[in-house]
């Protein structure tokens, strides 16, 4: 689905991706752990055309995408989620999927300004979008609730509906469990077997390893922007150099 060829981005000169070449396999779980600062968060944010490479290419369905805006990436059916979701806390949980959607599909506001009969319907979509989408990541009762009231966990699920409004193809979620409890965490795990259930290619980056090891199909692991392994959960816990940069001793074998 995705194809990422000796892809690098440097801040001034930090390289915080450093020529990584990996694929995000259709259908399937995929995952990228490594230390804070490794460059996961970056590695996505190249991936959603948030950041331009420095070198390297990313394919997406064979189309090269590499140079793309977030808005045309976000219509070929890339959509992400981010480390902490920024809400509009003093409107509802509906309205904030609804502005959203908006947000993610469209590259400024001149079709808003135009106020055509064509954005009216494109407004209806966006609703019934935005409902559809709550429902799935079982919100449909605080759809009218303030954003600022809801828990972190809720706050997650409304990162999850965000994503799916705008009808992705795959799905990138940044620390999707993040300050979230265990059995919180169980929850959200089991909406993203649900969401791969309904065809959707699944990225996640994540640090709780029990979550990964038994969610993921395939891990790819960073360290200082380098790829040091890819491979099965199993491949990957077995793995020395996985082992001496990240995982250390005491989850060797666990
Ligand atoms: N916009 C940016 N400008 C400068 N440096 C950045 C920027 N984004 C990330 N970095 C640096 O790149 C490295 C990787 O960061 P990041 O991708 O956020 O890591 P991770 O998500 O794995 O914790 C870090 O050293 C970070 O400080
Ligand atoms: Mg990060």
């Amino acid at each position: 689905m995705l194809k990422i060829d000796h892809l690098t981005k440097r801040f001034g000169g930090l390289a915080a991706v450093n020529d990584v070449s990996t694929t995000i396999e259709t259908g399937k779980i995929n995952a990228i752990i490594g230390p804070n600062g490794a460059g996961k968060t970056t590695f996505f944010n190249l991936i959603s055309c948030v950041h331009r490479p420095t070198s390297g290419t990313i394919t997406f369905e064979g189309r090269d995408v590499t140079s793309l805006r977030t808005d045309e990436v976000a219509r070929l059916g890339v959509a992400r989620t981010f480390q902490t979701t920024a809400l509009f806390d003093g409107a509802t949980v509906l309205d904030n999927l609804i502005v959203g959607h908006r947000l993610r599909t469209h590259s400024g506001l001149f079709d808003v300004l135009r106020g055509s009969s064509r954005l009216r319907e494109e407004e209806r979509i966006c609703r019934e979008k935005a409902r559809a989408a709550l429902d799935f990541v079982g919100l449909s009762h605080i759809a009218q609730r303030l954003a600022g009231d809801i828990t972190q966990e809720e706050r997650k699920r409304v990162a999850f509906a965000l994503a799916l409004a705008t009808d992705p193809k795959l799905l990138l979620l940044d620390e999707p469990a993040g300050g979230v409890n265990p059995e919180e965490t169980l929850g959200l795990a089991e909406l993203i077997r649900k969401m791969v259930r309904h065809g959707l290619t699944v990225c996640l980056i994540e640090h709780k390893m029990n979550m990964i090891m038994s969610l993921a199909d395939k891990i790819l692991v960073l360290s200082y922007g380098e790829k040091i392994a890819e491979g099965t959960p199993a491949e990957i816990r077995a793995n020395p150099a996985v082992i001496d940069a990240y995982l250390g001793s005491d989850h060797a074998g666990v």
